[in-house]
């Protein structure tokens, strides 16, 4: 497993305190719409000279034309960033078309799919999807491991099953981890890391546990002692 850590705090400064405090682990820093909004390519690079080795997911979950999402796809492989999202509800074209446009790229980002925004409930998710979220979860990962993306964003309870469907090489990236069990504040559906572990997450992405906590590299410490 790989240490993803949500930048989530209200400000750059704030944000890249947080990074400064981490700087001595090669880990990677998930960057959110809001902070990518307000803060920009700046931010990245600001990133990447607290540590060069600091691994950036951009967060963003595109969702366009098929062109568009290329375009933006490659704007982001310029960017220099290791990982990036989009929806697989964009469907096969624009998943083929974002793939095809990265291929050019030496080191091209990692691409992952959103299956089901996990704020949905089955009634919501149905009257858009109309299949149930765990059905629908499995059918858009098969379709993004079928059309070359590296990996989904999924819930750590889906995690092994979209691999038994995939690859075990097909990447899951799974919010709504609290490590030790801490505060599960918004989050519906929590595991803790020995848990993420046994269902083969790949990518435990981890906010508030870590940056609420009195000292955050200590925490993020112990994380990376237990992973
Ligand atoms: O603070 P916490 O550990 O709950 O943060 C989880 C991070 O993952 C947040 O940045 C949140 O927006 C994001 N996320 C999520 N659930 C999803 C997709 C992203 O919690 N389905």
């Amino acid at each position: 497993m790989e240490l993803c850590v949500a930048l989530d705090l209200p400000s750059a400064e704030e944000n890249l305190a947080l990074a400064e405090s981490l700087k001595s682990h090669n880990i990677w820093m998930k960057v959110g719409f809001r902070a990518y909004i307000r803060d920009g390519k700046p931010f990245i690079e600001a990133l990447k000279k607290i540590n060069p080795e600091f691994k950036i997911f951009l967060d963003l979950k595109l969702y366009d034309i098929p062109n568009t999402m290329a375009d933006a796809a490659e704007e982001i492989a310029k960017l220099g960033v290791n990982m990036f999202n989009i929806h697989a509800s964009s469907g096969v074209i624009a998943m083929k078309t974002v793939m095809e446009r990265l291929s050019t790229y030496e080191n091209r980002p990692l691409v992952l799919a959103v299956t089901a925004l996990t704020s949905f409930d089955e009634e919501n998710f149905s009257s858009i999807y109309e299949k149930g979220i765990n059905e629908k979860a499995e059918q858009f990962a098969k379709m993004s491991y079928e059309n070359g993306l590296d990996g989904v964003v999924c819930s750590t309870f889906e995690s092994r099953a979209i691999k038994d469907a995939t690859s075990d090489k097909f990447l899951t990236l799974c919010p709504g981890i609290r490590p030790f069990g801490e505060d599960v504040g918004d989050q519906q559906r929590v595991a803790t890391l020995e848990v993420a572990a046994q269902e083969g997450v790949d990518f435990p992405v981890i906010g508030r546990p870590i940056y609420r906590d009195e000292h955050p590299a200590q925490k993020v410490e112990k994380i990376l002692e237990l992973i």
